[in-house]
């Protein structure tokens, strides 16, 4: 009885044995990459995951990455123990490492810094000993925050027409507008730039009025590389009101608006006059030149986005001095009037 359960034991754990030892006997090993694309951004570091399973140490054996639609095709070369530079890719030189560390449990991932959009492609992890390889795809993608700005008014509807811009996107992206409850506005086609960098510049107007709200979205996305950039504006709630009470009078607004802007920079110099003879006057000169920031905070909101938070209130301050700079006027005039 007893002999029979030890003799059942040994056989079991010979079988165990057998089975775990033959992938390493017979050179088993498999490679295995990433079999999903990796996404970066343009300026990343990304790594390509590439490791033998079982484990076998490989620090002492000849590894390569490659790309077969470049020449020279070596991306990478780890030779006697080393980085073989000379062989590399001019365009990969000082951006291809491996994680030496790795290398005694098998892992040969590769680390490329600085992506390029030009590093797109499918690579090549080969151990030349094994012939084993296994094949690892690179998406690379360039992604900006919009920037929103108002780019005039539409006399037949009491509308303003806003305009979107983002640059910067690798691949083309597409460019949607919401209202304030998410919904997609029907939007003018969008135009599409690509510069000499490779890079597309992407716009879009939309005419909104009254009905569509006072809260709305530019959403510029690229499914391939999962990205998604937005930014919003916010119109003060009399905004449309004193839309359409000024698109009937555009060119006596127009005129007006010179006129008071010619005033506010008179004031202005009044102002500052008198600053330079009276010091304490500048306690009153301060709030006014903060209120005037508030109507156009308001007016445009920044990016949603984190990540690109600075970038998008960059390009809302830049349009603010540009193309809005007729409405948001008579914004302000419309307050003072009041
Ligand atoms: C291989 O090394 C890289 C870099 O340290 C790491 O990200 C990856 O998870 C490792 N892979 C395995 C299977 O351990
Ligand atoms: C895209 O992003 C979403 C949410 O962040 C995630 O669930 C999804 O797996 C991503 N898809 C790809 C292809 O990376």
């Amino acid at each position: 009885m007893d002999q029979l359960c030890i003799h059942s034991t040994i056989v079991t754990i010979s079988v165990l044995v057998v089975h775990l030892l033959l992938p390493f006997c017979r050179g088993q090993s498999r490679l295995i990459g990433s079999p999903q694309p990796v996404v970066a951004k343009v300026g990343d570091d990304v790594i390509l995951t590439c490791h033998l399973e079982p484990a076998v140490d490989v620090a002492t054996k000849t590894l390569e990455w490659t790309r077969s639609d470049l020449k020279p095709t070596y991306v990478y070369i780890w030779y006697a123990g080393q980085d073989y530079v000379n062989m590399k890719n001019p365009s990969y030189k000082g951006r291809t490492s491996l994680f030496t560390d790795e290398l005694k449990h098998g892992n040969i991932s590769l680390k490329l810094s600085n992506v390029k959009l030009a590093d797109e492609g499918k690579y090549r992890c080969y151990i030349p000993d094994r012939n084993e390889e296994s094949v690892i795809e690179l998406v690379v993608g360039s992604v900006s925050s919009p920037g929103i700005s108002l780019a005039g008014l539409d006399k037949s509807t009491n509308g303003v027409v806003l305009q979107c811009e983002s640059k910067g996107w690798y691949p083309e992206p597409e460019v949607l507008w919401l209202d304030g409850e998410g919904n997609v506005l029907s939007a003018g086609p969008t135009e599409t730039v690509r510069g000499p960098d490779d890079l597309y510049t992407v716009s879009s107007r939309v005419t909104v009025d009254k009905r569509h709200g006072h809260r709305f979205t530019c959403r510029v996305q690229q499914n391939n590389i999962n990205q998604t950039r937005e930014t919003h504006i916010h119109f003060l709630d009399d905004f449309f009101k004193v839309q359409s009470r000024s698109s009937a009078t555009t060119v006596g607004l127009a005129v007006s608006l010179a006129v008071s802007i010619m005033l506010s920079v008179l004031l202005l110099l009044l102002l500052w006059k008198k600053n330079m003879s009276k010091r304490n006057q500048m306690d009153e000169v301060e709030p006014e030149d903060q209120n005037n920031d508030n109507a156009e905070t308001e007016l445009l909101t920044e990016d949603s986005q984190n990540e690109t938070k600075q970038m998008g209130r960059h390009q809302a301050a830049a349009s603010r001095s540009s193309s809005s700079l007729l409405p948001v006027v008579s914004i302000k005039r419309f307050h003072e009037e009041k």
